[in-house]
């Protein structure tokens, strides 16, 4: 098969029938390279994604770096308390800048010790001194849009996408009982899975496979789909325990104040397309 055969509509016709109707995606859509580059460039290129909570910086000079499709981005609290992000790329020949997290002064590259302060302006370029027509302030980090809800940072590389307020449509108001934004992030895991990233989110959003894979902690459950506005889709399942702690485990923590509505009675199970996965319930 070619690169153009992929995309041919016709292999994707039973796919777009109504959901009782349709099939499954071809194979390929999970396997090929072709496939994942286009996927990368039309959706993941255009999309809003979740990279951290503003209190995992909380002052001046503090970051984390955000790795995905090959593009990697700095967040950094800056001097006057904001966070921004940039492209994580010296202006000179494209050297990694930061690893990891962690706080600074100023952005130094590891290459040749062009300097950047935290607002990305650059402003040491050392040997550089006799060079003509070389313009400091045209060659500063280059900016990545990043915007915030409830505390969670989100970050975008095309203008394609909207704003995140729009992307969010009315996930905001569905969830706003949770009071998220009082939040903290106590614990970051990071793992790596051998799969297409379709199969991770298509596990996510399904309950079929929980009455048997999951038999002897969530069990059987029949879940919802929640009407949403915006670029996500969420399914909620009725249930007055938590299901963020074990039975086994003893006593989870008190339910939140104020939870209203279907955020009192179960849990939901949130995506924020393409690749943010929100498990949320009552504690
Ligand atoms: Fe960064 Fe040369 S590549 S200073």
């Amino acid at each position: 098969m070619t690169a153009t055969d992929l995309f041919d509509p016709h292999y994707y016709t039973t796919v777009r029938q109504p959901l009782l109707e349709a099939s499954s995606l071809p194979a390929w859509c999970y396997t090929s390279a072709v496939f994942y580059q286009r996927e990368v460039e039309q959706i993941f290129m255009k999309s809003w994604h979740l990279v951290g909570r503003l209190d995992e910086i909380p002052n001046p000079g503090d970051y984390l770096t955000h790795d995905m499709c090959g593009e990697s981005t700095i967040i950094i609290r800056t001097d006057n308390g904001e966070v921004s992000a940039f492209a994580n790329v010296c202006r000179h020949r494209g050297t990694r800048l930061l690893d990891g997290r962690g706080s600074c002064r100023a952005i130094i590259c590891p290459y040749h010790g062009w300097t950047y302060d935290r607002q990305g302006t650059l402003n040491g370029t050392r040997g550089m001194e006799k060079t003509k027509r070389f313009n400091m302030a045209a060659n500063g980090l280059f900016p990545v849009q990043l915007e915030t809800w409830c505390g969670f940072m989100f970050i975008c590389f095309s203008d394609e996408a909207g704003s995140l307020e729009k992307w969010l449509g009315n996930l905001p108001e569905e969830f706003h009982s949770c009071r998220w934004d009082e939040m903290r992030c106590t614990r970051r895991k990071h793992y790596d899975l051998e799969c297409n990233w379709k199969i991770y989110v298509e596990n996510a959003m399904e309950d079929y496979h929980t009455a048997t894979v999951h038999r002897a902690t969530i069990g059987l459950q029949e879940c919802d789909v929640m009407d949403s506005v915006g670029e996500w889709d969420s399914i909620w399942a009725e249930t007055e325990r938590t299901l963020a702690v074990l039975p086994e485990d003893g006593v989870p923590f008190p339910h939140i104040q104020g939870l209203k509505g279907r955020n009192a009675d179960g849990a939901y199970f949130t995506v924020v397309y393409p690749a943010t996965f929100f498990g949320s319930t009552q504690d």
